[in-house]
């Protein structure tokens, strides 16, 4: 439910570019969120995969509390310490470089372009991205985003973005060049639908780069985490990086983007080349420090492997009871296709059954449960969804 007025104050005073589903929450525990009248709905969205320890969790409360009332951020002019726990962290979980902080996966993006960039000097000015990617809405983050829907109000964008069809391999071997300053991908490409990238594509796009000395930068801004079984979905495929991008889990639910670079592309950025006032504070730094500890935990992306099979299983089930025509997924980052263009209508239904799920598009249904939500409650999504379908 929704409190009266909500929705009137919410019209008066927000700019409009956000479509919200008639609902309101108060409060949040592990896979759950609250109402204003206390019911719960099980949340299989996570905040589109930022709080995959699930609400509230009780050591990111504890980090947050603690952290609040010490220091809350004093700008990067000075030494702070979870800052640099934090980075010694993320170095030692990946690719074992230096690590810059922002605030959001976009500014990830940005940073990952304008580290590539000068990287690739003024002759390699060229990005390739995946059509159907999505990177972030700002300038340089929304040009690498493969979704001309996106784009087109926002014409000129940065030039120089080359999109080629996932999966596809000639297009990807034509389009980098020595004019290339860097291969930008999703290992699953998240916002439009949970498509996985091919393994071997993802690594034609390794040897690519090698040979034409570009970047390869994985955005695990939705992937990472632990949401896909391992901390880092380019770990499953035997590949790594020059940059990674992370940012929603990262921060426990508070606000934190990050990028990482290998030993060597970690030098790029220099003093002045790139920055942010609140970027890597105490404050958000214990509470993603707090985040990090809780999904890095072998137990819990075993969980993530099997009920994300499990509930992957179940999703196949309904494909082939003709309610749905393909399901995909990798760990618990799942989606599936409607035959006809009612997935909206299918959304609102589960939401008023008690079930958050959101739809990419007019055909597709993605689920991103909090990694937490247990077998039981991942059997009441299927059992609800097969009932909304078959109705
Ligand atoms: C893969 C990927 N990259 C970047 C972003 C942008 O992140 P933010 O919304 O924090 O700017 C998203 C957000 O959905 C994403 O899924």
């Amino acid at each position: 439910m929704i409190r009266e007025q909500t929705v009137e104050r919410e019209r008066a005073a927000l700019m409009r570019n956000y479509g919200r589903y008639p609902v309101e929450f108060v409060r949040g525990e592990g896979a759950w969120l609250f109402d204003p009248d206390g019911r719960g709905y099980l949340d299989c969205m996570s905040g589109i995969s930022m709080i995959n320890a699930g609400h509230c969790h009780p050591d990111v409360v504890a980090a947050i509390r603690e952290q609040a009332g010490v220091l809350i951020n004093t700008s990067n002019l000075y030494y702070t310490d979870p800052m640099i726990e934090l980075a010694e962290w993320i170095r030692d979980t990946s690719m074992g470089g230096r690590v810059f902080f922002c605030n959001s996966g976009a500014e990830a993006s940005e940073a990952a372009l304008k580290l590539a960039r000068k990287h690739g000097g003024p002759g390699r000015t060229e990005v390739v991205a995946l059509v159907d990617g999505f990177h972030g809405r700002t300038m340089g983050a929304l040009s690498m985003t493969g979704q001309p829907g996106k784009q087109e109000a926002f014409r000129p964008l940065v030039p120089g973005v080359v999109h080629v069809e996932r999966n596809d391999h000639e297009a990807l071997r034509s389009a980098v060049t020595d004019r290339t300053c860097a291969v930008a991908l999703e290992i699953v490409q998240g916002e439009c639908g949970v498509y996985p990238l091919e393994d071997s594509f993802v690594r034609l796009a390794r040897e690519l780069a090698d040979q034409s000395g570009a970047l390869l930068i994985v955005d695990e801004i939705q992937t990472g985490m632990s949401r896909t079984g391992p901390l880092y979905a380019y770990q499953d495929v035997g590949i790594e990086p020059d940059v990674m991008c992370l940012a929603k889990s990262l921060g426990g639910g508070f606000p934190i983007g990050a990028i990482t670079a290998r030993p060597g592309v970690d030098e790029v950025f220099q003093p002045g080349d790139h920055g942010s006032t609140f970027a890597g504070s105490p404050l958000a730094c214990a509470s993603a420090l707090a985040a990090a500890r809780a999904l890095d935990d072998a137990a819990l992306q075993g969980h993530v492997r099997r009920e994300g099979a499990c509930f992957l299983a179940g999703l196949q089930a309904l494909v082939d009871d003709g309610l749905a025509v393909e399901a995909r997924g990798r760990g618990l980052m799942c989606a599936i296709d409607l035959p006809g263009t009612n997935a909206a209508e299918v959304v609102g239904t589960m939401l008023d059954r008690g079930f958050l799920v959101n739809n990419t598009s007019p055909r597709t249904i993605r689920f991103l449960p909090p990694l937490v939500v247990t077998g039981d409650e991942l059997s009441s999504v299927l059992a609800a969804l097969r009932d909304v379908l078959a109705s």
